[in-house]
């Protein structure tokens, strides 16, 4: 199946970013081990990291036209304020995990509600880069569930 992993503002800082928070690894480091875990079980992943809104919805809509099967997002503060993205992911239907580095529940009160979570398949806060890993494992699991 074809997975699709996008990162929203300022993950591309990751590594150097508030790293007590969102912890040491880079996005680079993190790509490459999510590509490596989905070509080991057979499937295709592409990344994609944008600070702009309106990239990512592209994103999502052009998914839509390739056949993505499920997409991982972690919308970083996005997760707080776009109406439009979730918009446009209920737009496509493609299935979505959202991430999240740190656990969202434990920090400010603005964090704590996100346009995306009632809409996701599942989400997972809280593991750092090990969010993202879980996310992929329990999509495969659902994309290989609903292939046999
Ligand atoms: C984040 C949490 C968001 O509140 C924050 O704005 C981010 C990162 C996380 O992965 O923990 O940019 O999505």
């Amino acid at each position: 199946a074809s997975l699709l992993v996008l990162h929203g503002p300022n993950l591309n800082l990751l590594g150097t970013r508030e790293p007590a928070t969102y912890g040491r690894q880079t996005l680079e480091q993190i790509n490459q081990a999510l590509q490596k875990l989905a070509n080991e079980r057979g499937h295709h992943l592409q990344a994609m990291q944008s600070n702009a809104e309106y990239e990512l919805i592209d994103r999502v809509h052009s998914a839509a036209r390739e056949g993505i099967d499920f997409i991982i997002i972690n919308p970083g503060a996005f997760t707080h304020t776009s109406i439009a993205l979730r918009d446009a992911l209920l737009g496509v239907g493609i299935p979505f995990i959202e991430v999240h580095l740190s656990n969202v529940h434990r920090r400010e009160a603005f964090r704590q509600h996100s346009y995306f979570s009632d809409i996701a398949e599942g989400v997972i806060v809280g593991f750092g880069a090990d969010s993202y890993r879980l996310a992929l494992e329990a999509a495969i699991t659902r994309l290989e569930a609903s292939a046999s």
